[in-house]
């Protein structure tokens, strides 16, 4: 059998500076001393990079996905840099480790978490995205681009071998369940689902013709694994690129035109994404606006050769301004939706709080109309 290989992304906001901001070098050089130990015992190749205040472990190795081992050795990365961030006394320290210790997944426990595993084409490339300040659902509509809208993605109509298009698991993360819709032949029922990021996340993409794994996101919700507002699941992608896949130019193309997403500011504002270099991937302006950053590997038995930042260019400045230009517009709108999020997107931060200690002040309209009418006739003061 042919030897297969595994990439695993798994990330974790382990503590800021300042504030929600940024990962400090200092945790980066942790993780990175814990991953190095691991090369050639259970990972092929690592590399370790921060998304604004989430650190993300991009790791190669041949246990395929949700190994014990590998979650473990993340798990335990991300525990050596919260106790570097607590003696920082950096800012929500240990804010993704939901867990008192490790036991066997780290899904659930706080961390997200994207692993695809595959038989290693003679040319693999693979682009890795990493997000700050949104959720998993921001990836909907460009999946969508990605792989089902040849306006988008030209090679879903000049290559034969997409020409059978792509099928998408898509996550219930209310109900927990999940259906998988092929397009074109469902896309509109997909697109019922997938444009209400409330409750609909793509989970994973393969190509129709063979099942083959095309793309993965990370789909915890955090906020829902712990029932209390805990920062948000700021998300994690792969999608492979080229030879039967959409082009690296095809994947990027989807991020041209920035489109809204939730979480901005504390957790609670839609907001544009806007695509960034590794270097600007430092959410600042209302913490944020939300960002995300692509990193290009080719993988090379099992290797991991690159990165190359693909955002880092000319040809992404102008979504950069248009996504500043709608956060202009957006910010305009302070605490009033749609800026603010739906109240059911909301029910996982600190808001409910404030609004239950004005539950018991309302009074019912009707109460309010007889005394008013009695008021008005003397029969009441
Ligand atoms: P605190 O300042 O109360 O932590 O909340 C603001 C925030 O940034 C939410 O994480
Ligand atoms: P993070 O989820 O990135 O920690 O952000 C929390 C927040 O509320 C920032 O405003
Ligand atoms: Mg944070
Ligand atoms: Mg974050």
């Amino acid at each position: 059998m042919e030897e297969r290989v595994t990439i695993s992304v798994i990330k974790a906001d382990v503590g800021g500076l300042c504030g929600h901001t940024e990962a400090p070098e200092e945790l980066l050089d942790v993780c990175d001393y814990v991953l190095e130990e691991a090369v050639d015992e259970i990972l092929i190749d690592y590399y370790v990079t921060r998304c604004g205040d989430d650190i993300n472990l991009i790791m190669t190795h041949r246990l395929g996905i949700d190994n014990e081992k590998i979650h473990g050795l993340a798990w335990r990365a991300f525990e050596e840099a919260t106790k570097v961030a607590k003696e920082l006394k950096l800012y929500g320290a240990g804010q993704d480790l939901l867990a008192e210790a490790f036991s066997g997944n780290v899904r659930g426990m706080g961390p997200g978490c994207a692993e695809m595993e595959f038989v290693e084409r003679p040319s693999e490339p693979v682009i890795v995205f990493c997000c700050d300040k949104t959720d998993p659902s921001v990836f909907n509509l460009p999946l969508y681009r990605i792989f089902a809208d040849p306006f988008n993605t030209a090679g879903l109509v000049y290559d034969k071998s997409m020409i059978n298009g792509f099928k998408f698991d898509v996550l219930d993360v209310i109900e927990n369940k999940q259906i998988t819709l092929k397009a074109p032949e469902e896309s509109y029922q997909l697109l019922a689902l997938i444009g209400n990021l409330e409750r609909y996340c793509i989970k994973r993409v393969h190509r129709a013709k063979d099942n083959e794994i095309a793309a993965v996101v990370s789909s915890e919700k955090l906020n829902l694994i712990a029932g209390r507002y805990v920062g948000k699941d700021d998300p994690v992608a792969i999608v492979r690129a080229q030879s039967g896949m959409p082009a690296v130019g095809e994947v990027l193309e989807a991020f041209a035109t920035p489109h809204f997403v939730p979480g901005w500011m504390r957790g609670c504002h839609w907001g544009p994404l806007m695509p960034v270099s590794e270097e600007d991937a430092r959410p600042a302006r209302f913490d944020g606006p939300p960002r995300i950053m692509a990193l290009g590997f080719q993988i090379s038995n099992g290797k991991l050769i690159g990165p190359n930042d693909l955002f880092d260019d000319v040809s992404f400045n102008r979504a950069r301004e248009k996504a500043l230009e709608m956060a202009d517009m957006i910010r305009r709108m302070g605490p009033f939706q749609p800026h603010r999020l739906p109240e059911a997107m909301m029910e996982y931060t600190s808001v409910p709080e404030v609004l239950a200690e004005l539950k018991e002040r309302f009074v019912e309209t009707e109460k309010v109309e007889k005394a008013e009418k009695l008021r008005e006739r003397g029969e009441i003061e």
